[in-house]
């Protein structure tokens, strides 16, 4: 599923980045060379960052 529509970032890739320790959106789309653009996808990778964040713990 795609989270970020502008990126054309996947669920999968921001479970990624967070797993590798991005901690908001922002940084996750760093982390996967892009950048946060009109941030309509932020609630939604917001809640898969935390709950990967959850499964961490
Ligand atoms: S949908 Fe992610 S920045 Fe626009």
């Amino acid at each position: 599923m795609v989270v970020c529509v502008c990126n054309a970032i996947r669920e999968r890739d921001v479970r990624e980045a967070a797993r590798n320790g991005a901690r908001s959106p922002g940084k996750a789309y760093e982390k996967l060379g892009c950048r946060l653009q009109c941030g309509q996808c932020v609630p939604f990778a917001r809640s898969i960052i935390s709950q990967e964040r959850a499964i961490a713990c």
